[in-house]
C-alpha cells in the first residue's frame, strides 16, 4: 500500500534526525510539569496521578460535568483523563462545534473550579467504544488508509486538531488552567512512526507544552524511543477482559513483569498506566451491567489496583470512572445505549459499593507522600507461603509499604498470616499479639506501612491501612480500617518523656501496651473506635479505627490548600470551606443521616448546603448532629397518560415523492467492503453516517423476477426491512455477533408487475466499526452489500437514498451529528418538542399496531422535582421477549436510547437532568420498528425514579430547540 510505503520511508528519514528532535521535545518546553522515574512534579510538588477517565460526550448535560468531577474530587482523585472525540464536533469536513453540549472551554473551566487537573486525549483516533472509534462520518469515504502517513488524512486530522488544540493549550496548567499532560494518539498495530511524530509536532506547534503521553495497548515497547516518542510512555491493561458473564471467575491475574519491563524500556519515566480497567463495557445481547459490576467489583479494585502500585506504578488512570450513555447514535455497534461500564460512578451518576474502595485508595495516595518514590525490595515474607509480600520502600523517609496479595491473585482462601518487617525501627514480626494475624479474606490485598512520620507522630506500623491523616486544629487525626471482625495492631513511637495515655470511645475493647519507645494498640474492626491518645507526641492524636463499610463513609474534603476535616457519615460530601468559625459543608443525603465532624476547635457553626445544624460536641471533641434525607419524589405514572399514535412508514407506499432524495447510482466505492452488486448501496458514500437510513429501488417488471436477495451491513445488533409495491417483504435482524446479515425474499406470483415496480429497504445501523488495526475498519459499509433481483437484470433499478434530514449539513446544530437519523418521523421532527400531534390517533399503551414497519408514539407530561434535590430518572421498557422490535426514543428531541426487545439486555434508560426538563413539561417520542405483524407493539413504557438525594448541585435545562417548520420540510 503506498501510503504505508510513504510511512516507513518518512520514519527512516526522521530516524536519522532524532536525537535532535527528542532532546528538543522533553522538558525544556515548561517547568510546571516534570517527571523522574519514581513519580510526576506539578511545581516542583511529588504527584501520585490517581486519575478516572470521564467523556463529557456521554452526559450531554453540561451542568452534571461539575457533579460527576466533584464526585471523582471527593473520592480522592487527582485527574480525570478526557478523551475529546472528533466526530462529536465536526458534522462536515471543515466544520466544528465548540457550542452548548459540545463546549469544552466549560469543561475546563469546570475542572479548574472543582480542583481536578486533566489529562487531555484527543486522539485524533480514539477507539473508546465510539462510531468509527471517535473519526467523523465524513471520513468514513476517503481514499488512503488513515493512521499512517497520507496528504488525503493529514490534511483531515490537521483540521481536527487545529480546531481543538487551542483549547487544549490554552486550558494548560502553565496558563493556570487544568491540563497537565496531552496524550497523543492511540496505539494498537501497525501505526506509523512517521505519523505519530507529525500529530507531536502539529500539537507543539499549537503550543501545547505540557509532557506529552502515550497509550500502547498493551507492554509492546511503541514509541518510547525513535520516531514519534513521547515524554512519558504508558501502556493500558484490561486483565478481565470485557465478557462479564461469568463474573465471579477472574480470567486474569495480577501481572508481576511491569517493573521489569519499566525499569528495561522507559527507566527514566514514571510507570504509567492511562488506562486501567475501572469496569467493562457490555455488547448487545450481552449480560448486563450488573453482571460486569460483580466482575470489576470493590475486590478487584483491592487486588489489582495494589498491585500495580507494587509493580512501581504512580501515574494510573481508570477506564472508566464515570461511563455515561450512547446516547443517539454515538456508540460503535458493540454496545447498546448504556455505558454504564460498571465504573465508580454509574450511569445515573450514583455511587456503587466500589466507589468506597476508590475513596480508600485515592486518599492513601494523596495522602501518604512516600508513597510516590518507591524502591522495591526483595526479602520480605510472610509466615504463609500463599501470601506473596511486594515491599517498597521510600528513597528519601525510609518509609516501607508491604503490599500482600495471595500469590494466586484469584484466591478465594481465607488466610491469615504474621508478615517480617525490616523497617528503619527494626525488625520484627507483626502482628505481635498472641492469637492474632493478618488476614486476607479471599480476594483481597492490603498496604501495610511502616516507619511513617504523619503530623508529629511516628507509626512504627499498622496491620490495617490508611485512609488518610490530617492535621486539624490542634490535634493530629489518622483514619485506620480493615474489614469487619478482623484484627488490628497499630504501633506508635512515643515520646520517651511524656507518659502516653490512650483513652477509647465506643464499645470495642482496645489493650494497649508500652514497650520502651513503642505504644502498642490492639483491638478488633468493627464499627467505628474514635481512641484519643495523649503524650505520644505533641499534639494528641485521635485516631479512627474502623471497620471497611464504616471507613468508606467517611470524607476528608480540603477547605483551603492546607487544611482537611473530616466527615462521617452523609452519602457524599462534595466540598468545605472554613469562614471564621464557621465551618460549611456541601454535599447530599440520601437519608436522614447522623453526621460527624472532626473540625479544628474553633469551629462553633456547622452549615450543611448553606443551612444552619445543631451540632453537639461528643467526647472526643468532634461534632455530631443531623441531616435531613430527601423529600418524598413522585413521576406521573406514562401507563396512564395520553399517547398519540402515528405510522410511519410512508416510503413504502410506491406513490411516496422521493423526488428530494440523492440518486444512488456510485459505481465505485472507497468502503473496505466491495459490494457485489452496483450500484453502491452505501449510506456513507451519499453523505449519511449514522442512524436508519430508506433506500428505495424502481424498475421495470418482467414477471420472471422471481424475488430479491439482499446483503444488509447495518452493524451488530441492527436488522432490516423490505417492501415490495408497498407490500411487506420481510424483516432480518442482525444477531450481535455478526455486522452484516443475507436473506432472500421470494416474490409471490403476480407480486412483481409488468409496470413500473418500487422497492423500499430500510436499514437500522448501530454505528460504524472502529479502526483498532490500523486497517480502516470504520470504512465498513452501512448498507446494502446486495441487492439483486432473481431473474431480472439488476442494473435496470434505479435506487434513490434517504438518511437523517440534510446529511452532513445537518439541520440540528444544538443536539448534532449523531442525534437522528432517517426514519420518516425523525426527519419530519416529530421526535421534536412543539411539533403537533393533535391530528394523531389517540391510544393508550399497550397499544399493537398489528402491521411492520414503523409507527411512532408521542406524550408529554409534567415535572416538578423540588429544588435541592438530585433525583435521577430513568425510562423502563417493558415486554414479552419474544416479539422482535427495536425502539428509539427521545426525550425534548433527545435521543437516548435504542431498545431491542428481543435481543436486550438493556431494558431501563437513564435520562439525565437538563435532557429531562426536572421542573416543567417534557416530551417523549417513540419510533418502533417491527419485523413482524406480531410485534408491533408498544407496551408498557414508563418513567422510574433510579434515586433521590437531598444536595445536588443546580443543572440548568440543556437548550432543546423546539420544532420548525420551515427546517423539518420533508
Ligand atoms: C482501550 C482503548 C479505549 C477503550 C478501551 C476499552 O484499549 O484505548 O479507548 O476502547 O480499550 O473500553
Amino acid at each position: 500500500m503506498v501510503a504505508k510505503n510513504w510511512c516507513y520511508f518518512i520514519t527512516y528519514a526522521l530516524s536519522l534526525l532524532v536525537g535532535a528532535q527528542t532532546a528538543l521535545r522533553t522538558r525544556a518546553l515548561q517547568t510546571a510539569v516534570t517527571w523522574d522515574k519514581y513519580s510526576l512534579s506539578i511545581h516542583n510538588e511529588r504527584v501520585f496521578v490517581f486519575s478516572g477517565e470521564f467523556h463529557y460526550y456521554r452526559l450531554p448535560s453540561p451542568d452534571l460535568w461539575k457533579d460527576v468531577l466533584e464526585k471523582m474530587k471527593a473520592a480522592g482523585f487527582n485527574a480525570a483523563s478526557v478523551y475529546f472525540s472528533w466526530g462529536y464536533h465536526s458534522p462536515k469536513s471543515g466544520e466544528y462545534d465548540f457550542t452548548g453540549i459540545r463546549d469544552v472551554q466549560k469543561l475546563f473551566d469546570i475542572a479548574n473550579e472543582v480542583g481536578i487537573y486533566i489529562i487531555s486525549r484527543a486522539g485524533p483516533y480514539i477507539n473508546a467504544e465510539v462510531d468509527s472509534g471517535g473519526f467523523p462520518g465524513w471520513l468514513t469515504t476517503t481514499k488512503d488508509l488513515t493512521r499512517v502517513y497520507s496528504p488525503e488524512y493529514t490534511a483531515a486530522w490537521t483540521e481536527w486538531l487545529s480546531a481543538i488544540d487551542p483549547y487544549i493549550a490554552k486550558n494548560q496548567i502553565t496558563n493556570k488552567g487544568p491540563v497537565i499532560l496531552n496524550q497523543v494518539g492511540k496505539f494498537i498495530f501497525n501505526m506509523c512512526p512517521s505519523y505519530m511524530q507529525a500529530l507531536e509536532d502539529k500539537f507543539r506547534a499549537d503550543g501545547v507544552i505540557v509532557p506529552l503521553t502515550f497509550n500502547d495497548a498493551w507492554t509492546n515497547s511503541s514509541f518510547g524511543h525513535g520516531v514519534g516518542a513521547v515524554d512519558i510512555y504508558g501502556f493500558d491493561s484490561y486483565p478481565q477482559g470485557f465478557d462479564c458473564a461469568n463474573p465471579n471467575i477472574w480470567p486474569g491475574s495480577a501481572q508481576t513483569y511491569w517493573r521489569g519491563y519499566h525499569e528495561s524500556f522507559n527507566p527514566t519515566e514514571p510507570l504509567y498506566i492511562p488506562e486501567f480497567q475501572g469496569g467493562a463495557f457490555d455488547p448487545w445481547g450481552g449480560v448486563g451491567y450488573e453482571k460486569c459490576a460483580t466482575l470489576i467489583n470493590y475486590q478487584f479494585e483491592r487486588v489489582f489496583y495494589k498491585n500495580n502500585y507494587a509493580q512501581g506504578v504512580t501515574m494510573l488512570n481508570l477506564y472508566m470512572t464515570y461511563g455515561g450513555t450512547n446516547w443517539g447514535n454515538i456508540g460503535y455497534p458493540g454496545v447498546y445505549t448504556s455505558y454504564d461500564y460498571a465504573g465508580g460512578i454509574s450511569e445515573s451518576r450514583q455511587l456503587p459499593y466500589k466507589y468506597g474502595e476508590l475513596k480508600l485508595q485515592g486518599h492513601f495516595t494523596q495522602t501518604v507522600k512516600p508513597f510516590s518514590t518507591t524502591f522495591w525490595f526483595n526479602g520480605s515474607t510472610a509466615d504463609n507461603s500463599d501470601i506473596r509480600v511486594d515491599t517498597l520502600q521510600d528513597v528519601y523517609t525510609g518509609t516501607q509499604f508491604y503490599i500482600v496479595r495471595h500469590q494466586n491473585s484469584s484466591s478465594l482462601v481465607h488466610d491469615t498470616f504474621h508478615l517480617n518487617v525490616n523497617s528503619t525501627d527494626g525488625t520484627f514480626t507483626i502482628p505481635q499479639q498472641a492469637s492474632t494475624a493478618i488476614t486476607l479474606d479471599g480476594r483481597d490485598s492490603k498496604i501495610i506501612v511502616t516507619g511513617y512520620d504523619f503530623g508529629s507522630h511516628h507509626l512504627v506500623y499498622s496491620t490495617n491501612e490508611i485512609f488518610t491523616h490530617a492535621q486539624i486544629g490542634k490535634r493530629n487525626v489518622a483514619l485506620l480500617y480493615a474489614f469487619e471482625g478482623e484484627d488490628g495492631e497499630t504501633a506508635l513511637k512515643v515520646n520517651r518523656s511524656a507518659k502516653p495515655a490512650v483513652k477509647s470511645f465506643g464499645n470495642n475493647p482496645v489493650t494497649t501496651c508500652v514497650n520502651g519507645t513503642t505504644l502498642r494498640l490492639n483491638y478488633k474492626h468493627q464499627g467505628i473506635t474514635p481512641v484519643v491518645i495523649t503524650g505520644a507526641a505533641e499534639p494528641d492524636l485521635l485516631l479512627y479505627l474502623t471497620g471497611y463499610d464504616d471507613a468508606i463513609k467517611f470524607w476528608a474534603p480540603k477547605v483551603d490548600d492546607k487544611q482537611t476535616v473530616l466527615v462521617y457519615g452523609p452519602y457524599l460530601v462534595r466540598g468545605a470551606s472554613l469562614k471564621g468559625t464557621t465551618l460549611a459543608l456541601r454535599g447530599d443525603t440520601n437519608a436522614t443521616t447522623t453526621i460527624e465532624i472532626v473540625a479544628p476547635e474553633t469551629v462553633k457553626t456547622v452549615t450543611w448546603n448553606g443551612e444552619k445544624i445543631s451540632v453537639q460536641t461528643t467526647l472526643y471533641g468532634t461534632l455530631v448532629g443531623k441531616l435531613a434525607g430527601p423529600a418524598k419524589i413522585t413521576v406521573p405514572n406514562l401507563l396512564k397518560a395520553k399517547w398519540k399514535f402515528n405510522w410511519a412508514s410512508p416510503e413504502t407506499d410506491p406513490n411516496f415523492d422521493d423526488s428530494n432524495w440523492i440518486v444512488a447510482n456510485h459505481s465505485t466505492t472507497n468502503s473496505i467492503t466491495q459490494p457485489e452488486t452496483l450500484p453502491v448501496l452505501y449510506a456513507d458514500d451519499y453523505g449519511y453516517h449514522t442512524g436508519s437510513i430508506w433506500f428505495r429501488g424502481k424498475f421495470n417488471g418482467p414477471s420472471a423476477i422471481t424475488g430479491l436477495e439482499l446483503l444488509g451491513q447495518g452493524g451488530n445488533g441492527s436488522g432490516y426491512l423490505a417492501w415490495l409495491n408497498g407490500e411487506y417483504l420481510g424483516g432480518t435482524p442482525i444477531p450481535a455477533t455478526s455486522s452484516s446479515a443475507n436473506a432472500t425474499y421470494t416474490f409471490s406470483k403476480g407480486q412483481v408487475k409488468s409496470g413500473e415496480n418500487t422497492i423500499s429497504l430500510l436499514l437500522l445501523t448501530s454505528g460504524h466499526d472502529e479502526d483498532w488495526n490500523v486497517d480502516d475498519q470504520f470504512k465498513s459499509a452501512r448498507g446494502f452489500g446486495k441487492a439483486l433481483l432473481v431473474g431480472g437484470n439488476n442494473t435496470a433499478i434505479k435506487w434513490k437514498v434517504q438518511g437523517n434530514l440534510g446529511g452532513e449539513d445537518i439541520v440540528d446544530k444544538v443536539r448534532g451529528p449523531y442525534n437522528e437519523g432517517g426514519l420518516y418521523g425523525e426527519r419530519a421532527g416529530w421526535h421534536l418538542p412543539g411539533f403537533s400531534d393533535s391530528k394523531w390517533q389517540s391510544v393508550s399503551l399497550p397499544y399493537n399496531f398489528k402491521q411492520p414497519g414503523v409507527a411512532w408514539f408521542r406524550t408529554t407530561f409534567n415535572l416538578n422535582i423540588p429544588s435541592g434535590h438530585d433525583v435521577p430518572l430513568a425510562f423502563r421498557f417493558t415486554d414479552d421477549k419474544s416479539k422482535e422490535y427495536r425502539a428509539i426514543f427521545y426525550v425534548n428531541g433527545w435521543q437516548f436510547g435504542k431498545y431491542a426487545n428481543a435481543l436486550g439486555p438493556q431494558t431501563v434508560f437513564p435520562v439525565p437532568e437538563g435532557i429531562i426538563k426536572h421542573n416543567g413539561q417534557n416530551t417523549v417520542a417513540i419510533g418502533v420498528i417491527s419485523f413482524n405483524a406480531n410485534s408491533s407493539e408498544l407496551a408498557n413504557f414508563n418513567i422510574e425514579i433510579l434515586g433521590a438525594y437531598c444536595g445536588g448541585i443546580k443543572v440548568n435545562d440543556v437548550d432543546s430547540p423546539n420544532y420548525n417548520k420551515a427546517v423539518r420540510r420533508v
